[in-house]
């Protein structure tokens, strides 16, 4: 959560920094601030949104060095005093920070009994007040914010602009932070996107790493206090991607992406994706873990690996994996997914299984991300920047590629690709504008509902939570999903005249006993919108999807996203940046 860049070179940093922020207004958009020196540091901060900011009305001089923070509010309420960045005693330096300083509450205590006063809420001004403790036994700035960043526990990433020496100084362990590197100017960013329009090199530093950057970089090792070469890599991802285009909405955009997106995914090393099969067959114990809808996918998963290949995968969401570690051994295997990479209850489901010497491989969509870089193997999505908070394009090529995955392991991935090439080109059909105004009438016909429920079995139960999930970020309507042969051991009560029931009803083992849980809703006066290759009268509305055998969770759901975007539309949100939520959840 919370996205942070920062700017030194010839351009007009603030312009740099404002613009790199409303890249990252995703990872949270409740309040901001930029920080930026011009002989004295100046602060600009507020409460709302930084997209509705312009360069003329921040009121900021031409500056070449600047910092500045979208905030995801964890630690003290949303208003100014609490934006970031934050100044340090005589305005000498101004600090931004992502993450959560765990040890915030006995810092702080300590810190008020040396006699510092604190004026904001927040676990940030705890890490300043901690510098400007360091410095007094240790004058210099970079020494003393390393030292104190490792009294922090928890993770996190910080960047901090110092007005004496007019550099910048940045640390990281366990936020996201990566260093562009362009000609006579450096970016720092918690993602790509903010150095897209700059430059395409990019180091991505690593945990516990520092970096000083002035009229060229350095990076340190925080514990050793040594000086350390890095690797700078290429970004593939271009501009145009990171654009809304002619789309009104980012969400819209990436929904309709999945006309080639699944492709894009499925263009694979086939000899990565045999090695990975591999090594889930030679695994003791396999784990599907990641978060949200990336969790949603992991739980299909299990099913598409036990129906494909007759094996088992374990599931289990990213935060709740590690109360599991009794279980994992060196033999265990991780199947990591997450779109972002930079999830912190997947990161933590990864240091789980790696202190247990097992393994871990991953799917993710951003290069260079920390889920990649602690993985033996990892396969990239290659679906470009995800920039909607609700996943639409990750989720389906996440699920072509774990169903390829079951493929692979059971030795049959030829068969695989060729099937989900196919399913990818059934996904370009359904996207027509047909099939768009009828989910859009639809919409407006439920908007009013204050509950919609999901109803799926087998691998389509995974999709009825991904469904329910996807309603509710967006439209905020109460919406659940069940395992269709659970509702009649409680949730039947709820039922409804009326009442919205989507009946996900794949042409499989499954159809005949999910057409009898959707007449035991309509009989209690439910309204069945059925999800499936062929009508039936049990439907009072009917959304056709092509029959795609076990890849079905990836037709399913795209009507279903289609119809939460216009839900949310319709209902007047904006479906990129629903309440509450941030596209990269960095805090546990
Ligand atoms: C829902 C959604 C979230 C994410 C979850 C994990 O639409 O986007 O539930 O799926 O926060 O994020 P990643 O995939 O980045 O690990």
């Amino acid at each position: 959560m919370c996205g942070i860049v920062g700017y030194k070179g010839k351009k007009n940093g603030c312009e740099v920094v404002l613009k790199g922020l409303k890249d990252l207004e995703y990872r949270g958009y409740d309040s901001w601030g930029i920080a930026a020196l011009n002989g004295d540091i100046r602060i600009v901060k507020d409460v709302g949104k930084i997209s509705e900011i312009s360069l003329d009305n921040l009121g900021l001089e031409h500056s070449e060095l600047a910092i500045g923070h979208t905030r995801w509010a964890t630690h003290g309420g949303v208003n100014k005093i609490n934006a970031h960045p934050h100044f340090a005693q005589g305005e000498t330096f101004a600090l931004v920070q992502n993450g959560i300083v765990e040890n915030f509450q006995e810092l702080r205590g300590e810190l008020k009994a040396k006699g510092h006063q604190f004026t904001t809420e927040t676990d940030t001004e705890v890490i300043v007040k901690l510098i400007e403790e360091e410095q007094k036994s240790n004058n210099d700035l970079k020494a003393a914010t390393i030292s104190a960043f490792n009294k922090l526990k928890g993770r996190n990433a910080i960047v901090l602009i110092d007005k004496e020496t007019q550099r910048i100084i940045a640390i990281k362990d366990g936020s996201p932070l990566m260093l562009g590197i362009g000609e006579n100017e450096y970016i720092l960013a918690s993602d790509i996107s903010p150095l897209l329009s700059h430059t395409k090199q990019v180091i991505f530093l690593d945990d516990k790493e520092a970096v000083v950057v002035n009229d060229t970089y350095q990076i340190f090792d925080i514990v050793s206090g040594e000086e350390k070469e890095k690797k700078v890599q290429t970004i593939d991802w271009d501009v145009e991607q990171a654009k809304k285009g002619e789309y009104p909405h980012f969400m819209l955009k990436e929904i309709l992406e999945q006309k080639h997106t699944i492709k894009q995914a499925l263009v694979q090393d086939p000899e990565l994706i045999q090695n990975i099969a591999k090594e889930i067959n030679n695994a003791f114990g396999v784990y599907a873990v990641g978060c949200g809808t990336a969790g949603k996918v992991c739980l299909a998963g299990t099913y598409a690996f036990s129906q494909i290949a007759g094996k088992h995968v374990n599931f289990a969401f990213g935060s709740e994996f590690p109360n599991f570690h009794h279980f994992i051994t060196s033999k265990s295997l991780l199947m990591a997914v997450s779109q972002s990479g930079e999830t912190a209850d997947t990161l933590e489901a990864i240091e789980t299984v790696k202190d247990k010497h097992g393994k871990v491989i991953s799917l993710v969509n951003v290069m260079g991300s920390s889920v990649m870089r602690q993985s033996e193997y990892s396969l990239l999505l290659n679906n470009g920047p995800e920039i909607a908070v609700a996943s639409t394009k990750a989720t389906t090529s996440q699920l072509a590629l774990m169903i390829l995955l079951a493929y692979a392991s059971a030795g049959r991935y030829d068969e695989g690709m060729k099937h989900l090439n196919e399913v990818s080109d059934k996904v370009g059909e359904m996207l027509g504008e047909n099939y768009l105004s009828s989910l859009k009438e639809l919409a407006e016909q439920i908007k009013g509902s204050s509950d919609i429920y999901i109803i799926g079995r087998g691998i389509n139960y995974a999709m009825a939570l991904e469904a329910a999930i996807k309603i509710q970020e967006v439209s905020y309507i109460h919406a659940e999903g069940f395992a269709g042969g659970e509702l009649k051991h409680g949730p039947i009560a709820l039922i409804s005249q009326g009442m919205p029931c989507i009946a996900l009803v794949a042409n499989d083992e499954t159809k005949a006993d999910m057409l009898s849980n959707a007449m035991e809703i309509k009989s209690r006066g439910g309204y069945i919108i059925g999800v499936s290759p062929e009508n039936n009268e049990i439907f009072d509305y009917w959304i056709k999807v092509p029959d795609v055998g076990i890849a079905s969770p990836i037709v399913n759901i795209v009507p279903i996203q289609l119809l939460a975007y216009y839900l949310s539309v319709a209902r007047g949100i904006d479906p990129d940046k629903p309440r509450n939520l941030a596209k990269s959840v960095t805090v546990k």
